[in-house]
């Protein structure tokens, strides 16, 4: 979290509790987030709407389709479990037939396996932009050409890539993504932003549920208008209408701390230049790979650059105890099954880089298994 971060939080909280919760403030922030997040991935402002969190958003949009009984979904094993947690609610309430997977070997999902799993019976393909535990970024838009030449929607979890390296996410050609606040987009948990690409809005994601907040006429509607007294008329009742935005997708109220801290995080992001700070990552990823490849330690994320992203995960014996050893030494990575999992974004340096390699190996030489 950035010191800009946490000084807009903390001084909303003060005001709050000396004035009350500035609730139009939050509004303004939800309006000014999807705004900046919109920008940062390249699509129009009322594709994107603010959710709490990205299983909200896959739910949100799993609920939204008309799924054919005989249909499949294609997902990729490097996505995030929650992924297979919704489509396999679909499953067992046999809304589909069938979650087929595409297999990671050999440090790539291979086009070929979507090309064989995907066909005229595929509804939806899910694959994530960045792998959570391997780092792998994937080829999104080839992906997206198969799909649609089968007639299926493509959906990605873009969590590890918003942040890293510039998204142009029309140009991917992706219709439906989801990001959260909490990771490379270094703001507080208790956002997600659900993006939706226009034209499914009237065609296929016609069946949505909807709350307060995403029926047109909605306080947020009216503020956009310019109203300053958003409750001054009636709030719509059984009259309501499903927005014709991604906004109808934002059921209910938002996280005001999480959603002040969000929008001062994307005003940091437009101070910086993305593909700048995307090769320095890519420099100190390749400083850390070539740097414990030497000692031996074996690189699970891609080494290939194309594949890449920030994420540098390696196989290792007790990832927890490892990554307690490194937090006595103020590093903080991610203890994964078998795996440790490194992070490196643009704040880091050389320095950070090695000093990581060099606990690392002290860890090893110490360790009587040999991590
Ligand atoms: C790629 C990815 N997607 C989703 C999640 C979880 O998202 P949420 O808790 O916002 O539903 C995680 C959490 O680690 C993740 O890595």
């Amino acid at each position: 979290m950035s010191k800009d971060v946490y000084k807009a939080v903390v001084d909303f909280i003060e005001k709050w509790l000396y004035d009350g919760e500035d609730w139009d403030t939050v509004i303004k922030s939800v309006i000014q987030a999807r705004k900046l997040f919109s920008s940062m991935i390249k699509v129009r402002e009322d594709e994107v709407a603010l959710i709490p969190n990205t299983s909200t958003g896959l739910i949100a949009v799993a609920s939204s389709i008309d799924w054919r009984k005989e249909s499949n979904i294609v997902v990729a094993e490097h996505n995030f479990p929650t992924n297979f947690n919704v489509f396999s609610s679909l499953l067992r309430n046999g809304l589909i037939k069938e979650i087929r997977i595409a297999k990671y070997r050999n440090g790539r999902i291979p086009l070929e396996e979507y090309e064989k799993l995907i066909d005229e019976e595929t509804q939806l393909v899910s694959v994530d932009y960045v792998g959570w535990l391997t780092g792998y970024r994937e080829d999104l838009q080839t992906i997206a050409k198969i799909a649609h030449e089968k007639g299926a929607l493509v959906l990605s979890d873009i969590f590890h890539a918003a942040g890293v390296f510039p998204i142009d996410l029309r140009s991917l050609d992706v219709d439906i993504a989801v990001c959260g606040s909490y990771k490379w987009l270094l703001a507080p948990s208790g956002a997600a932003f659900l993006y939706v690409k226009r034209e499914l809005l009237d065609t296929v994601l016609t069946n949505c549920w909807t709350g307060w907040i995403g029926v047109t006429d909605s306080v947020v509607e009216r503020m956009i208008r310019g109203e300053s007294r958003l409750f001054d008329r009636p709030l719509p009742l059984l009259d309501s209408e499903p927005a014709n935005t991604a906004s109808r997708y934002e059921w209910g109220s938002w996280a005001g701390p999480t959603v002040i801290g969000l929008t001062e995080s994307l005003r940091f992001f437009q101070k910086i230049d993305l593909d700048s700070s995307w090769r320095r990552i890519l420099s100190l990823t390749d400083q850390l790979i070539k740097e414990l490849t030497e000692r031996d330690f074996k690189i699970f994320s891609p080494i290939d650059r194309n594949k890449r992203s920030g994420i540098v995960s390696l196989f290792i014996n007790d990832p927890y105890d490892v990554a307690e050893k490194l937090s006595r030494e103020k590093i903080i990575v991610s203890a994964r099954p078998n795996i440790l999992r490194i992070s490196i974004d643009f704040y880091n340096n050389e320095e950070d880089v090695d000093k990581i390699s060099q606990t690392l190996i002290d860890v090893k030489e110490k360790s009587p298994k040999k991590t």
